[in-house]
């Protein structure tokens, strides 16, 4: 399974601490951002990873994380000259990609706890034995602010981009595991309102071919740490980790 890590946007959520330094470089607690999401697709087994990202922020990336040796993987690098959102990464990488099952993760998303590997693995065999994608969605008391999953039974029915009125409490997080298809349906994709190409869009294609699986997780946790509270908070959560004072 091949891993893409897209270390991409703005960071305007984040200003003025993002102005000139990449949000994937920022700390959290004792290590750079990034460092999280490419250790998730390590421990899930990962180990050729595609980071794309900004031209303005992919040279300093490079040189914290370099050829990955460090880190346990192999790494390349593709730019994204401007961010027109999270699905066009899956366009970018299509070369790296090569018709092969492929895993996206987002330079923000910290799992923490066993149950994302385990999980995650069930979601590459089924790629791999193109039974289809699979999302991660977690419980959230800000649904308002992800993309939010609705399921009927097990099955999720449809993925709706930051709901003003949303209709569960599933926030759809930043893994997301895709089937040999992928960048046929990402290229098929139109921009949002928001002027992105969607991911969920990207996801609710799967939803009509009928292939698209959600793991709900229940034993870990999981921060998108694009915000100023949301960082701290991370950060916060993961010097009492260390500490061994909170237990997953
Ligand atoms: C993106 C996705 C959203 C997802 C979230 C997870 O939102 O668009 O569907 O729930 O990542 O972190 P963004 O953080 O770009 O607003």
């Amino acid at each position: 399974m091949k891993g893409i890590l897209l270390a991409g946007g703005n960071g305007t959520r984040l200003y003025p601490l993002t102005k000139s330094v990449s949000k994937h470089l920022l700390p959290v607690y004792d290590k750079p951002m990034i460092y999280y999401p490419m250790q998730t697709l390590e421990r899930c087994g990962i180990t050729d990873v595609l980071i794309i990202s900004s031209p303005k922020h992919l040279g300093s990336i490079a040189e914290l994380i370099g050829d990955g040796n460090e880190l346990g993987v192999n790494v390349s690098y593709a730019v994204q000259p401007s961010p027109d959102g999270i699905a066009q990464a899956l366009v970018i990488g299509e070369k790296f990609i090569n018709h092969e099952p492929a895993a996206l993760i987002l330079g923000d998303n910290i799992f923490i706890g066993d149950e994302i590997e385990h999980k995650a693995k069930k979601a590459f065999e089924r790629a791999e034995s193109g039974r289809g994608a699979t999302v991660f969605a977690a419980k959230t008391d800000r649904a308002c602010e992800y993309g939010v999953a609705v399921m009927y039974g097990d099955t999720v029915e449809r993925i709706v981009e930051k709901p003003i009125y949303p209709l569960s409490d599933l926030a759809v997080t930043g893994l997301y595991v895709y089937d040999e298809n992928v960048c046929e349906y990402a290229k098929k994709l139109a921009k949002s309102e928001r002027n992105e190409y969607e991911i969920t869009d990207l996801n609710n294609i799967y939803i009509s071919h009928g292939k698209l699986f959600c793991e709900v997780m229940s034993e870990s946790v999981w921060f998108d740490a694009g915000t100023p509270d949301r960082l701290l908070e991370t950060s916060n959560f993961m010097r009492l980790h260390k500490l061994n004072k909170v237990v997953i």
